[in-house]
């Protein structure tokens, strides 16, 4: 069994209050939100007023995933907006441990996301100090993509160095999961499962959530 967390890019943004109430009475461990800047990925989604006004009706905590270039900029301010984790790019901060501690700092979980190309050896010097690490299995800028296989791998790396150094860290697997995907991530030692357009587009999403809950 993991820990949920829908990503709100996939909900209705007209409808967002409704959508979060709809996270709020399920499942779901934590609510993913996905900032994208244009820059880092070739979308862009949202920023900080829409990060506080999620977290004015979420009941969940706010896993905020910053696909943006320098982050550095903006941690105070998604603190502020309600984040209980950010998450920064492997590949966006060549300053990573300074921006870590400086997530930390702020009282919030600090998490680091690899894209598919970067290996989890990359991160060695770093995972002590973390409490995510984000794997992604498409690449980042949009929902819905197809899952890439080699994650599991990945997953099963980052397991291995975990148990071997007693970290604690979760390993959270972002993008194109669903049924078909969870319990091999799981197995391979995913302890987060993001979902967007699996859960948001199927009929009824709360019901998703439960069936990847009980995977
Ligand atoms: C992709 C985002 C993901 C995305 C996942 O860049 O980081 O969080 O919302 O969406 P699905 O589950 O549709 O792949
Ligand atoms: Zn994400």
């Amino acid at each position: 069994m993991a820990e949920i967390a829908p990503s709100i890019l996939a909900a209705d943004f007209a409808n967002l209050q409704r959508d979060i109430e709809m996270l709020n009475a399920s499942e779901a461990d934590y609510i993913h939100v996905d900032i994208m800047d244009g820059m880092f990925v070739p979308n862009i989604s949202f920023g900080i007023p829409v990060c506080e006004a999620i977290h004015k009706h979420a009941r969940k905590p706010l896993d905020v995933h910053l696909m943006i270039e320098q982050p550095d900029r903006y941690l105070e301010a998604f603190s502020k907006a309600g984040a209980w984790g950010l998450t920064v790019h492997y590949e966006a901060c060549p300053h990573l441990h300074s921006t870590v501690q400086h997530i930390r700092q702020l009282g919030v979980q600090p998490g680091v996301a690899i894209n598919p190309h970067t290996p989890v050896e990359a991160l060695s010097e770093i995972l002590p100090d973390l409490s995510l690490v984000l794997v992604m299995s498409v690449n980042p800028g949009f929902g819905g993509q197809k899952f890439i296989e080699n994650t599991y791998k990945k997953v099963a790396t980052l397991k291995a160095l975990k148990e071997k150094f007693g970290y604690n860290f979760k390993i959270e697997v972002d993008g194109g999961v669903n049924l078909d995907n969870a319990a091999s991530l799981i197995q391979n030692g995913a302890d987060i499962l993001v979902a967007g357009s699996f859960v948001f587009g199927s009929a009824n999403p709360t019901a998703t959530i439960a069936d990847l809950k009980n995977k």
